[in-house]
């Protein structure tokens, strides 16, 4: 029988796949279970996006290999990046993606060599370590300050620094929901010019930032797109996460080599997501500040809730999730799994994250508020039993 790769077999299954087994049993035992686990939004597309989709998907030229993205998008992104006062060269400077993922899968690959170390969130979004490990780098976690939320460099050493080739960060983050400021973005952009390391920033939930507070580009700072790119995606902005499509903007270079990567790899996305996508980027929507406001009010309700219980919860500042300690110190994964048999409310554990994220867990509010105080209720009663 043949056996998988060492590569593979750097990768776990995933606490996902173990919680969604434990959700499954429960479900067909008759119990019902409140899914707090995946970020996938339950919000709708703008409708201009799903009209695009379906003309386009009427359209009997619509079916074949597209190899490439539309011109059209790429322009459509450079157009929607002005918004972040960014401009992008659209032919040279974006690349469409089938989803952020999977430019985040294959970043490693296009630019690292086994043995380079790169720096990534401790805690982090989870496809960050798996990069780098299929592409045969070595993994070094920055530790995330948990207060400001930030990475502290300080506790980097001198020489993982001088060999890091790449650092991957992710601002407003999954899981901890931290966002970035200017003075962050400074001092990220001059350790990296300072020991020459390139810089990967995940901006997935840029459209997510609540309390007026700004959307900030890395690639909006002076000189940026010399050490810089970013990935972004309508998954979270557009609710079009079953699309798969995102894309990665700045550094022509970079954006060069997994545009070369991915040449070999696939065969480019379906005409009418594009069409879908290119609708959404292109068109003032005036979906987005009520979409905040729901997300912010999912906020409210979860927090204030579990306050009620006695579970006080730092308010995110953006994001679709809600990162939590846990209240009685329990590991995250035994909490995680306790919740989900005793409470039905599947959320996840923050040990997913790294190291740094054990004794926490993190709740995506991707039901209405009613739902989401039902689990803090739920949460409630287990928290009277047994903390
Ligand atoms: C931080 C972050 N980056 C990237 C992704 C991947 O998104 P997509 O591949 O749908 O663009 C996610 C999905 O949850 C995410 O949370």
């Amino acid at each position: 029988m043949i056996q998988p790769s060492q590569r593979l077999n750097q990768l776990d299954e995933g606490v996902f796949q173990e919680l969604a087994l434990e959700k499954r049993k429960l479900l067909a035992s008759g119990k019902d279970v409140i899914d707090l686990s995946v970020g996938s939004p339950d919000l709708p597309p703008p409708p201009h996006a799903m009209k695009a989709l379906v003309e386009s998907a009427s359209a009997k030229t619509s079916y074949g290999y597209t190899i490439t993205g539309l011109p059209e998008f790429n322009q459509a992104v450079a157009h929607f990046y002005a918004r972040y006062g960014v401009v992008l060269d659209a032919e040279r400077e974006v690349l469409q993606l089938q989803g952020s993922q999977d430019g985040l899968a294959h970043l490693a690959l296009a630019l690292v060599n086994p043995g380079d170390t790169v720096l990534l969130p401790d805690p982090g979004y989870p496809i960050y370590e798996g990069s780098v490990r299929l592409g045969g780098g070595i993994p070094y976690p920055i530790p995330i300050d948990a207060k400001t939320l930030h990475p502290n460099f300080d506790l980097v050493p001198q020489d993982v620094l001088e060999r890091a080739k790449l650092m991957i960060l992710n601002y407003p983050s999954n899981p901890t929901a931290g966002i970035a400021t200017v003075e962050m973005f400074e001092q990220v952009i001059s350790v990296a010019r300072q020991y020459d390391i390139f810089i990967a920033h995940d901006f997935a939930y840029s459209e997510l930032i609540f309390d007026n507070q700004p959307a900030i580009s890395i690639l909006s700072l002076p000189g940026a797109k010399e050490v810089a790119v970013e990935f972004n995606s309508l998954s979270k902005t557009f609710n079009m996460a079953g699309c798969r499509i995102g894309y990665l903007v700045g550094n022509a270079e970079v954006i060069g080599h997994l545009r070369k990567l991915k040449s070999h790899i696939d065969f480019g996305i379906f005409l009418p997501i594009q069409r879908a996508a290119i609708a959404a980027l292109t068109t003032e929507w005036d979906g987005l500040a009520p979409q905040r406001a729901e997300y912010m009010r999912r906020r409210d309700a979860l927090c204030f809730a579990l306050s009620r219980h006695g579970w006080e919860i730092r308010k995110p500042s953006a994001t679709m999730f809600v990162w939590a300690q846990t209240p009685s110190g329990q590991t995250s994964y035994s909490f995680a799994l306790d919740l989900i048999r005793h409470a039905g409310v599947a959320v996840t554990p923050g040990s997913a994250f790294g190291p740094n994220g054990e004794h926490h867990i993190r709740m995506a509010i991707v039901h209405a508020p009613e739902v989401l105080e039902e689990a803090a209720n739920r949460i409630g009663a287990y928290l009277a039993i047994h903390a």
